[in-house]
């Protein structure tokens, strides 16, 4: 029987386990693809916790996880476009992607260009749609400035890099040993901390115009200190900021149809114009360690799991 990612209940790490489940059959519209990689994100911890319950309610027993490449394995009858072997990326609604068999709408899907590992492939859908949302909601322009916090993280490092093909100067924030990084994809790092806000200044003497916040906890106050307008500022993690400042909160919901935005990010990467960084891969049955990498918050690019 195939493999699956299942929680029982709300929890920490702990409730994490991976069950043998029924092997998926496809209905209408879909397909079932054999995953090779599935990357995590920071939400799904923040669900299986049952904090979002009332947002994001949830049944049980869970499956977890948006973002997954593989390949077909079966398409459900009338579904055209894929055939059993074809390479794909694309993204679960149902929390179903860390499995070794996922049913994805057709709709969904995009093809896997053969440049693209399956380890950047999994990890490409929630990190990829939302930083170009994130992006493309601020508006960057050639002579502007941006900056974009949580700079080297799974979004952070798609959204500078993402910023800067827009001409913009984009200055990241991020911890010392990302800064080589940033510095190699364009970007000015600046260290976040006490200080933060003159440091900013001193790297951006004609001001900042524009604002990507990744990480919360205060940034949408320095942005404003730092004299950008609130339609220049994008949020996805601070929720209530926005609701006080009334900053914008456009991330993969901007971003428009997913799998249009997956194939157009995956074609960047098959270029060598857009680098996903993978920082770890974990097999399927440490989806506990996994996550618990991922909830010390200072993850360089994606976290991905090969079942
Ligand atoms: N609304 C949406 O559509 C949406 C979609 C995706 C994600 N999100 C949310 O966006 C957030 C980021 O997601 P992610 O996947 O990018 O997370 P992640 O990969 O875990 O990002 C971790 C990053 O946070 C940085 N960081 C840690 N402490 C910091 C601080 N004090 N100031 C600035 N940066 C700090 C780390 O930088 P260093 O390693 O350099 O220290 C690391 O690069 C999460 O809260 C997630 O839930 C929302």
């Amino acid at each position: 029987m195939p493999k699956a990612v299942r929680y029982d209940r709300f929890g920490g790490i702990d409730v994490l386990h991976v069950a043998e489940v029924e092997r998926p059959a496809p209905q209408d519209g879909q397909v079932l693809v054999r995953v090779k990689a599935a990357g995590i994100n920071p939400s799904e911890a923040v669900i299986r916790t049952g904090a979002l319950a009332e947002m994001f309610p949830s049944t049980f027993p869970s499956g977890q996880g948006s973002d997954l490449a593989g390949i077909v394995e079966e398409v459900a009858a009338g579904v055209g476009g894929y055939r059993p072997g074809d390479e794909v990326i694309g993204f679960s609604n149902e929390r179903a992607a860390q499995a070794e068999l996922v049913l994805v709408e057709a709709g969904d899907l995009t093809r896997k260009p053969a440049e693209v590992s399956w380890e950047v492939a999994g990890g490409l859908y929630v990190a990829g749609v939302t930083a170009w949302g994130a992006v493309h909601s601020v508006r960057p322009a050639e002579g502007e400035t941006v900056v974009v916090s949580g700079a080297a993280g799974g979004v952070g490092s798609l959204a500078v890099q993402l910023a800067r093909r827009t001409g913009a100067t984009v200055i990241g924030l991020a911890g010392t040993g990302n800064h080589d990084w940033l510095r190699g994809h364009g970007v000015i790092p600046v260290a976040y901390g006490d200080g933060v806000a003159d440091r900013i200044r001193a790297a951006a003497p004609g001001g900042v115009d524009a604002f990507v916040d990744t990480y919360g906890d205060g940034y949408v106050e320095l942005a404003l200190g730092l004299g950008v307008a609130p339609e220049r500022i994008d949020i996805i993690a601070d929720f209530a900021a926005a609701a006080t400042y009334g900053v914008k909160t456009d991330g993969g919901t901007a971003a428009g149809p997913g799998a249009a935005v997956l194939a157009e990010l995956a074609g960047l990467i098959a270029d060598g114009r857009l680098e996903v960084p993978v920082a770890k891969v974990y097999p399927l049955e440490q989806v506990r360690e996994a996550y618990a990498e991922l909830e010390r918050r200072h993850t360089h690019g994606k976290i991905v799991l090969r079942p």
